[in-house]
Protein backbone atom coordinates (compact mmCIF):
# COMPACT_ATOMS: atom_id res chain seq x y z
CA UNK A 1 0.00 0.00 0.00
CA UNK A 2 1.10 3.34 -0.88
CA UNK A 3 0.28 6.81 0.56
CA UNK A 4 -0.63 10.05 -0.27
CA UNK A 5 -0.55 13.25 2.04
CA UNK A 6 -2.88 16.07 0.65
CA UNK A 7 -1.31 19.01 1.97
CA UNK A 8 -2.35 21.72 -0.79
CA UNK A 9 -5.55 24.31 -0.39
CA UNK A 10 -6.34 28.12 -0.56
CA UNK A 11 -5.99 27.86 3.25
CA UNK A 12 -8.01 31.23 3.33
CA UNK A 13 -9.68 30.10 6.24
CA UNK A 14 -6.26 30.85 8.60
CA UNK A 15 -6.01 33.84 6.67
CA UNK A 16 -3.49 36.02 7.24
CA UNK A 17 -1.38 33.13 9.00
CA UNK A 18 -1.62 31.56 5.60
CA UNK A 19 -1.06 34.04 3.15
CA UNK A 20 2.41 32.98 2.49
CA UNK A 21 2.88 30.18 4.72
CA UNK A 22 1.03 26.56 3.80
CA UNK A 23 -1.61 25.82 6.64
CA UNK A 24 0.15 22.21 6.53
CA UNK A 25 3.60 24.15 7.73
CA UNK A 26 1.86 26.15 10.62
CA UNK A 27 3.18 24.94 14.18
CA UNK A 28 1.31 22.32 16.13
CA UNK A 29 3.20 23.16 19.37
CA UNK A 30 6.47 22.14 18.60
CA UNK A 31 6.49 20.73 15.11
CA UNK A 32 4.80 21.42 11.88
CA UNK A 33 1.15 20.30 11.35
CA UNK A 34 2.29 17.73 8.54
CA UNK A 35 4.39 15.65 10.68
CA UNK A 36 1.66 14.81 12.58
CA UNK A 37 -0.31 12.92 9.65
CA UNK A 38 3.32 11.93 8.10
CA UNK A 39 3.38 9.76 11.71
CA UNK A 40 0.02 8.40 10.94
CA UNK A 41 1.06 6.67 7.84
CA UNK A 42 4.23 5.69 9.26
CA UNK A 43 1.70 4.20 12.01
CA UNK A 44 -0.12 2.63 9.66
CA UNK A 45 3.66 0.78 8.04
CA UNK A 46 3.42 2.68 5.05
CA UNK A 47 6.55 3.71 3.81
CA UNK A 48 6.27 5.29 0.53
CA UNK A 49 4.29 8.09 -0.07
CA UNK A 50 3.39 11.05 -2.30
CA UNK A 51 3.15 14.71 -1.10
CA UNK A 52 0.93 16.62 -3.18
CA UNK A 53 0.77 20.81 -2.32
CA UNK A 54 0.45 23.80 -4.26
CA UNK A 55 3.03 25.16 -6.76
CA UNK A 56 4.40 27.39 -4.58
CA UNK A 57 4.30 25.65 -1.54
CA UNK A 58 5.52 21.94 -2.80
CA UNK A 59 9.54 23.65 -2.37
CA UNK A 60 8.75 24.23 0.98
CA UNK A 61 7.80 21.12 1.92
CA UNK A 62 10.60 19.25 -0.08
CA UNK A 63 13.37 21.33 1.94
CA UNK A 64 11.33 20.07 5.11
CA UNK A 65 11.36 16.30 4.55
CA UNK A 66 13.91 15.68 1.28
CA UNK A 67 13.55 12.36 0.29
CA UNK A 68 12.21 11.07 3.76
CA UNK A 69 15.34 8.96 4.51
CA UNK A 70 15.48 10.49 7.57
CA UNK A 71 12.71 8.57 8.76
CA UNK A 72 13.14 6.15 7.14
CA UNK A 73 10.23 6.65 3.85
CA UNK A 74 10.62 7.21 0.56
CA UNK A 75 8.96 10.00 0.05
CA UNK A 76 7.83 12.00 -3.72
CA UNK A 77 6.31 15.42 -4.45
CA UNK A 78 3.29 16.40 -6.76
CA UNK A 79 1.85 19.81 -7.67
CA UNK A 80 -1.96 20.12 -7.59
CA UNK A 81 -2.34 22.82 -10.03
CA UNK A 82 -5.36 24.27 -8.18
CA UNK A 83 -7.50 23.31 -5.27
CA UNK A 84 -10.25 20.95 -6.88
CA UNK A 85 -11.03 18.62 -4.40
CA UNK A 86 -9.52 15.77 -2.21
CA UNK A 87 -10.36 12.84 -5.02
CA UNK A 88 -8.17 14.54 -7.64
CA UNK A 89 -5.38 12.86 -5.22
CA UNK A 90 -6.10 9.97 -7.45
CA UNK A 91 -6.06 11.68 -10.60
CA UNK A 92 -2.55 13.67 -10.13
CA UNK A 93 -1.56 10.22 -8.01
CA UNK A 94 -2.11 7.92 -10.59
CA UNK A 95 1.30 7.15 -11.91
CA UNK A 96 2.78 7.47 -8.48
CA UNK A 97 0.48 4.39 -7.16
CA UNK A 98 1.48 2.03 -10.22
CA UNK A 99 -2.11 0.49 -10.48
CA UNK A 100 -1.55 -0.76 -6.59
CA UNK A 101 -4.16 0.14 -3.45
CA UNK A 102 -3.83 3.49 -1.94
CA UNK A 103 -4.37 5.28 1.65
CA UNK A 104 -5.46 8.97 1.43
CA UNK A 105 -4.28 11.29 4.77
CA UNK A 106 -5.07 14.89 4.75
CA UNK A 107 -2.30 16.48 5.52
CA UNK A 108 -4.18 18.67 8.64
CA UNK A 109 -5.62 16.00 10.37
CA UNK A 110 -3.96 15.25 13.41
CA UNK A 111 -4.79 11.60 15.24
CA UNK A 112 -3.95 10.38 19.05
CA UNK A 113 -4.61 8.18 21.42
CA UNK A 114 -4.62 3.93 22.49
CA UNK A 115 -5.42 1.65 19.77
CA UNK A 116 -4.74 4.33 17.04
CA UNK A 117 -1.73 2.44 14.81
CA UNK A 118 -4.37 -1.23 15.58
CA UNK A 119 -6.77 0.93 13.46
CA UNK A 120 -4.79 2.45 10.87
CA UNK A 121 -3.03 -0.83 9.91
CA UNK A 122 -6.02 -2.69 9.64
CA UNK A 123 -7.61 -0.19 7.40
CA UNK A 124 -4.04 -0.50 5.37
CA UNK A 125 -4.22 -3.96 4.91
CA UNK A 126 -7.09 -4.12 2.56
CA UNK A 127 -6.09 -5.23 -1.00
CA UNK A 128 -9.69 -4.34 -2.59
CA UNK A 129 -12.84 -1.83 -1.86
CA UNK A 130 -12.45 1.18 0.34
CA UNK A 131 -11.87 1.19 4.34
CA UNK A 132 -12.89 4.89 6.19
CA UNK A 133 -12.97 5.70 9.72
CA UNK A 134 -16.25 7.26 11.72
CA UNK A 135 -15.82 9.61 14.73
CA UNK A 136 -18.32 10.37 17.13
CA UNK A 137 -18.64 14.40 17.43
CA UNK A 138 -20.77 17.27 18.86
CA UNK A 139 -20.93 18.94 15.00
CA UNK A 140 -20.80 16.89 12.53
CA UNK A 141 -21.48 19.35 9.92
CA UNK A 142 -18.59 20.52 8.84
CA UNK A 143 -17.91 17.29 7.89
CA UNK A 144 -18.32 14.60 5.38
CA UNK A 145 -20.86 12.22 7.90
CA UNK A 146 -21.76 8.34 8.13
CA UNK A 147 -25.05 7.30 8.71
CA UNK A 148 -25.68 3.48 10.38
CA UNK A 149 -27.94 1.24 10.16
CA UNK A 150 -29.49 -0.21 13.86
CA UNK A 151 -27.34 -3.33 13.18
CA UNK A 152 -24.56 -0.74 12.50
CA UNK A 153 -23.82 -1.36 9.09
CA UNK A 154 -22.91 1.86 6.64
CA UNK A 155 -26.38 2.72 4.31
CA UNK A 156 -25.37 6.81 3.62
CA UNK A 157 -22.85 9.22 2.95
CA UNK A 158 -23.29 13.22 3.01
CA UNK A 159 -20.47 15.96 2.71
CA UNK A 160 -20.99 18.68 4.54
CA UNK A 161 -25.25 18.00 5.54
CA UNK A 162 -27.65 20.96 7.52
CA UNK A 163 -28.84 18.20 8.98
CA UNK A 164 -26.69 15.31 9.76
CA UNK A 165 -28.48 11.84 10.00
CA UNK A 166 -25.79 10.54 12.31
CA UNK A 167 -23.28 12.61 15.12
CA UNK A 168 -20.37 10.49 12.66
CA UNK A 169 -18.20 12.25 10.98
CA UNK A 170 -15.59 10.82 8.56
CA UNK A 171 -12.01 11.66 8.64
CA UNK A 172 -9.30 12.09 6.70
CA UNK A 173 -7.77 9.10 6.37
CA UNK A 174 -8.60 6.87 3.32
CA UNK A 175 -7.74 3.55 2.29
CA UNK A 176 -9.13 1.61 -0.99
CA UNK A 177 -8.17 -0.74 -3.46
CA UNK A 178 -6.01 -1.03 -6.80
CA UNK A 179 -9.24 0.48 -8.56
CA UNK A 180 -9.40 4.19 -7.19
CA UNK A 181 -7.61 5.80 -9.92
CA UNK A 182 -10.26 4.69 -11.95
CA UNK A 183 -13.05 5.40 -10.05
CA UNK A 184 -11.93 8.70 -9.51
CA UNK A 185 -12.23 9.68 -12.79
CA UNK A 186 -15.62 8.41 -13.13
CA UNK A 187 -15.88 11.22 -10.99
CA UNK A 188 -17.83 14.85 -11.93
CA UNK A 189 -18.04 18.02 -9.88
CA UNK A 190 -19.95 18.70 -7.27
CA UNK A 191 -21.75 21.74 -6.92
CA UNK A 192 -19.01 23.86 -5.32
CA UNK A 193 -17.19 22.67 -8.06
CA UNK A 194 -15.34 20.00 -6.56
CA UNK A 195 -14.00 16.32 -6.96
CA UNK A 196 -15.51 15.17 -3.64
CA UNK A 197 -13.99 12.31 -1.10
CA UNK A 198 -17.51 11.91 -0.49
CA UNK A 199 -18.80 10.71 -3.77
CA UNK A 200 -15.60 8.47 -3.96
CA UNK A 201 -16.59 7.20 -0.88
CA UNK A 202 -20.76 6.60 -1.65
CA UNK A 203 -19.49 4.56 -4.97
CA UNK A 204 -18.10 2.28 -2.77
CA UNK A 205 -20.89 2.15 -0.59
CA UNK A 206 -23.10 1.54 -3.33
CA UNK A 207 -21.19 -1.25 -4.66
CA UNK A 208 -21.05 -2.80 -1.06
CA UNK A 209 -17.74 -2.80 -0.80
CA UNK A 210 -17.30 0.37 2.42
CA UNK A 211 -15.67 -0.53 5.56
CA UNK A 212 -16.40 1.57 7.99
CA UNK A 213 -14.77 1.55 11.38
CA UNK A 214 -16.09 3.52 13.95
CA UNK A 215 -12.78 4.67 16.68
CA UNK A 216 -13.36 5.06 20.10
CA UNK A 217 -13.07 7.90 22.75
CA UNK A 218 -9.96 6.83 23.43
CA UNK A 219 -8.43 7.98 19.96
CA UNK A 220 -8.22 11.77 19.21
CA UNK A 221 -9.41 13.09 15.74
CA UNK A 222 -8.76 16.78 16.10
CA UNK A 223 -9.73 19.67 13.42
CA UNK A 224 -7.11 22.11 12.59
CA UNK A 225 -9.74 24.48 10.13
CA UNK A 226 -9.79 27.44 11.96
CA UNK A 227 -8.19 29.51 14.43
CA UNK A 228 -9.35 28.56 17.24
CA UNK A 229 -9.53 24.35 16.37
CA UNK A 230 -5.66 25.02 15.30
CA UNK A 231 -5.01 26.62 19.08
CA UNK A 232 -6.94 23.88 20.71
CA UNK A 233 -4.92 21.09 18.77
CA UNK A 234 -1.63 22.58 20.02
CA UNK A 235 -2.77 23.15 23.50
CA UNK A 236 -3.58 19.15 23.41
CA UNK A 237 -0.44 18.66 22.52
CA UNK A 238 1.50 20.51 24.43
CA UNK A 239 -0.41 18.92 27.88
CA UNK A 240 -0.11 15.67 26.17
CA UNK A 241 3.58 15.77 25.75
CA UNK A 242 4.43 17.64 29.04
CA UNK A 243 2.31 15.17 31.02
CA UNK A 244 3.71 12.26 29.55
CA UNK A 245 7.34 13.81 28.80
CA UNK A 246 6.93 11.92 25.77
CA UNK A 247 6.55 13.13 21.87
CA UNK A 248 3.65 13.08 19.62
CA UNK A 249 4.60 12.28 15.99
CA UNK A 250 7.97 12.05 16.58
CA UNK A 251 8.79 10.86 12.99
CA UNK A 252 12.40 9.41 13.87
CA UNK A 253 11.28 7.72 16.76
CA UNK A 254 8.28 5.85 15.10
CA UNK A 255 10.88 5.08 12.42
CA UNK A 256 13.28 3.31 14.77
CA UNK A 257 10.54 1.47 16.27
CA UNK A 258 9.74 0.11 12.82
CA UNK A 259 12.85 -0.87 12.28
CA UNK A 260 13.06 1.30 9.02
CA UNK A 261 16.33 3.32 10.57
CA UNK A 262 18.81 1.97 13.01
CA UNK A 263 20.11 3.57 16.52
CA UNK A 264 23.74 4.54 14.72
CA UNK A 265 22.07 6.28 12.02
CA UNK A 266 19.62 8.62 14.15
CA UNK A 267 22.64 8.91 16.58
CA UNK A 268 24.33 10.40 13.56
CA UNK A 269 21.23 12.57 12.63
CA UNK A 270 20.95 13.75 15.92
CA UNK A 271 23.92 15.58 16.20
CA UNK A 272 23.34 18.02 13.73
CA UNK A 273 19.66 18.48 15.04
CA UNK A 274 20.65 21.15 17.63
CA UNK A 275 19.29 21.77 21.65
CA UNK A 276 15.50 21.38 21.56
CA UNK A 277 12.65 19.18 22.85
CA UNK A 278 11.90 17.12 19.95
CA UNK A 279 16.37 16.28 19.69
CA UNK A 280 16.09 15.85 23.23
CA UNK A 281 13.33 13.72 23.00
CA UNK A 282 15.61 11.30 20.83
CA UNK A 283 18.54 11.58 22.65
CA UNK A 284 16.42 10.22 25.40
CA UNK A 285 15.45 7.80 23.41
CA UNK A 286 19.04 6.48 21.93
CA UNK A 287 20.40 6.44 26.06
CA UNK A 288 17.09 4.21 26.81
CA UNK A 289 18.04 1.95 23.90
CA UNK A 290 21.77 1.86 25.37
CA UNK A 291 20.46 1.01 28.65
CA UNK A 292 18.04 -1.74 27.66
O1 LIG B 1 -11.12 16.61 7.84
C1 LIG B 1 -12.01 15.65 7.36
C2 LIG B 1 -12.92 16.25 6.32
O2 LIG B 1 -12.09 16.67 5.23
C3 LIG B 1 -13.96 15.21 5.81
O3 LIG B 1 -14.86 14.88 6.84
C4 LIG B 1 -14.74 15.76 4.61
O4 LIG B 1 -15.58 14.77 4.10
C5 LIG B 1 -13.78 16.22 3.52
O5 LIG B 1 -14.46 16.83 2.44
C6 LIG B 1 -12.80 17.23 4.10
O6 LIG B 1 -13.53 18.38 4.50
P1 LIG B 1 -12.84 19.82 4.68
O7 LIG B 1 -13.87 20.87 4.70
O8 LIG B 1 -11.90 19.76 5.84
O9 LIG B 1 -12.01 19.93 3.35
P2 LIG B 1 -11.04 21.07 2.94
O10 LIG B 1 -11.54 21.64 1.66
O11 LIG B 1 -10.76 21.98 4.06
O12 LIG B 1 -9.71 20.25 2.62
C7 LIG B 1 -9.06 19.41 3.56
C8 LIG B 1 -7.56 19.57 3.40
O13 LIG B 1 -7.13 19.19 2.12
C9 LIG B 1 -7.09 21.00 3.60
O14 LIG B 1 -5.94 20.99 4.42
C10 LIG B 1 -6.71 21.50 2.24
C11 LIG B 1 -6.43 20.25 1.46
N1 LIG B 1 -6.90 20.32 0.10
C12 LIG B 1 -8.21 20.59 -0.13
C13 LIG B 1 -8.70 20.63 -1.40
C14 LIG B 1 -10.16 20.88 -1.68
C15 LIG B 1 -6.04 20.11 -0.94
O15 LIG B 1 -4.84 19.86 -0.72
N2 LIG B 1 -6.50 20.16 -2.21
C16 LIG B 1 -7.82 20.42 -2.50
O16 LIG B 1 -8.18 20.43 -3.70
Amino acid sequence: MRGIILAGGAGTRLHPCTNVVSKQLLPVYDKPMIYYPLSVLMLARIREALLISTPQDLPRFRDLLGDGSRFGMRLAYAEQPRPEGLAQAFIIGREFLAGGPACLILGDNLFYGQGLSTVVRRAASITSGAAILAYRVADPSAYGVVEFDAGGAAIGLEEKPRAPRSPYAVPGFYCYGPDVCDEAARLRPSARGEYEITDLNRRYLDRGELRVEVMGRGIAWLDTGSHQNLLQAGTFVEAIETRQGMQIACLEEIALRNGWISAAQLRTQVETMGRNGYADHLRRLLAEEMAA
